[in-house]
């Protein structure tokens, strides 16, 4: 990603990076998108495996962030694309274990790994691309949400990273938050069997 421009870094935005720096690398690593094997029924699954984390992880977001910034509609609007009825996406299943968002230092930390998947999400658009032949209208949007706004709405959702009380507690808090977000968030991945497993991790080429 090197056209997203860097803002200058608060110190929640450098703890949080280095807080999840490892979590990030494991769920890269067991994320399909790059294995060999990877076709368009894996992908249907995998999406539909998105959704049900998702959508009650921004419900439960919603009194701390606008709803333009969840990317539940654009999943299920992917998955009509792949074939999927609206009974049938209304039948998936959701994801019940999700990190308690109980303050705004915690929506922060849970809001930090949901925006900062954008970004990964401009090398997946273009591997999808390539790989699968897979475009926004034909059950990729969610890959690339914000369309060119990414750089514009990631850098907004850093100055509200800026002005969040950086307190010791508040700090941990939101930290906390988003490790528990992407774990949760590999569990469930791993529940819907769509991930690698941990020995046969794919090699990612962007
Ligand atoms: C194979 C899958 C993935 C790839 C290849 C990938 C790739 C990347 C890349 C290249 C960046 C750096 C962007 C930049 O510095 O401009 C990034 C950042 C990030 N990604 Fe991923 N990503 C993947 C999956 C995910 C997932 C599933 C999540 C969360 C649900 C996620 C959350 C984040 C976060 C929080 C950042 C940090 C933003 C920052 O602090 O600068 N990524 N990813």
């Amino acid at each position: 990603m090197p056209d997203t421009p860097r803002p200058p870094s608060s110190p929640l935005l450098l703890a949080l990076r280095q807080g999840t720096h490892a979590c990030h690398k494991t769920l890269e690593t067991r994320l399909p998108f790059f294995s060999d094997a990877f076709d368009l029924h894996a992908y249907r699954r995998l999406v539909a495996a998105y959704h049900g984390f998702h959508a009650p992880l921004e419900a439960r977001l919603s009194d701390y962030q606008d709803d333009d910034r969840h990317k539940a509609p654009t999943l299920r609007r992917d998955l009509q694309a792949l074939g999927l009825t609206v009974a049938q996406i209304d039948a998936l299943p959701l994801c019940r274990d999700l990190p308690i968002i109980t303050d705004h230092a915690h929506a922060l930390g849970v809001m930090y790994v949901l925006e900062g998947s954008t970004l990964g999400g401009q090398v997946l658009k273009r591997a999808m691309a390539q790989r699968l032949g897979i475009d926004a209208d034909s059950g990729g949007g969610f890959l690339d949400v914000y369309g060119s706004a990414t750089a514009s709405r990631w850098r907004s959702f850093l100055q509200r990273l800026e002005q969040a009380p950086t307190s010791p507690a508040a700090v941990a808090d939101s930290v906390a938050c988003a490790v528990a977000t992407f774990e949760c968030f590999a569990q469930w991945l791993d529940t819907c069997q769509v991930l690698l497993p941990s020995d046969e991790r794919s090699h990612i080429s962007v």
